[in-house]
């Protein structure tokens, strides 16, 4: 495992949007997952900044993001599909085609769930993945459970996903109360795994999952079973670990 320790939000958004440029120039054709929050957008805005000044091509790009609320049109202007075009998406080059997001208004989301699992498998899976990390340890929105979840599936989101995402939205009411996610498996088979943390909030979620037991309780301590993990933390979020 590799620890980036970055000063602040800014150095940590840079260091992000490097290694992503990076693998992006490396392999144009690569299949990258990617993740929505606050955590992960100021990397977003440096890629496009990337793109826009320094040619960064994502023509033949494929991204897959992580998880949708259920009963969000892609239009919703919270939907994950709805962030990932705003900060993302609309501002590069990439092919609206090969973005993939979960759709959050299937008839069925057990069977949208299950496509989209089919889907990733039938592409061969992930090259490189970015995640975020919950405050209770969660991974996309595999929440604390009591197992690990492999599959891409229906989640009910606990109490405190509902009140930390409630920022987004005009009233803690409006948050969906269930979403489809990537399960821990499908995270598990990207070759490589970037996970990206910030504020004081993380800390010891983040220490937890990497020194921590490995438990379903808290599902990113299963990135210790991962051979290339990649954190780019802050300084407030990787207070907690040793130094090592
Ligand atoms: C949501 C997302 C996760 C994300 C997490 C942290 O619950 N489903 O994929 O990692 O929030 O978000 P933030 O970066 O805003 O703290």
């Amino acid at each position: 495992m590799k620890i980036y320790r970055c000063q602040d939000y800014q150095e940590m958004s840079l260091v992000l949007a490097r290694l992503l440029a990076a693998h992006i120039r490396l392999r144009p054709t690569l299949r990258l997952g990617l993740a929505t929050g606050s955590t992960p957008e100021g990397a977003y805005a440096e890629l496009i900044r990337m793109h826009q000044e320094e040619g960064l091509d994502f023509s033949q790009l494929t991204s897959i993001n992580l998880d949708e609320y259920i009963g969000l049109a892609a239009e919703h202007p919270q939907s994950y599909r709805s962030f990932m075009n705003a900060k993302l998406f609309d501002h590069v080059n990439i092919k609206k085609a090969q973005t993939f997001v979960p759709s959050g208004v299937a008839e069925d989301p057990k069977a949208e769930a299950l496509a989209y699992e089919a889907m990733i498998s039938a592409m061969d899976g992930i090259d490189v993945q970015l995640l975020g990390l919950g405050a209770n340890g969660h991974l996309a929105f595999n929440e604390p459970a009591d197992s690990f979840a492999g599959p891409c599936h229906v989640v009910d989101l606990v109490q405190e996903t509902l009140e930390a995402n409630a920022r987004f939205f005009a009233s803690k009411e409006e948050v969906p109360k269930q979403a489809i996610t990537m399960g821990l498996g499908q995270i598990m088979k990207a070759r490589q795994l970037i996970l990206a943390v910030s504020g004081a909030g993380k800390a010891k979620a983040l220490q937890a999952a990497l020194e921590g037991p490995i438990t379903p309780q808290l599902p990113a301590s299963i990135l210790q079973l991962h051979s290339d993990v990649s954190v780019v933390a802050d300084a407030e979020a990787a207070a907690g670990l040793q130094d090592f």
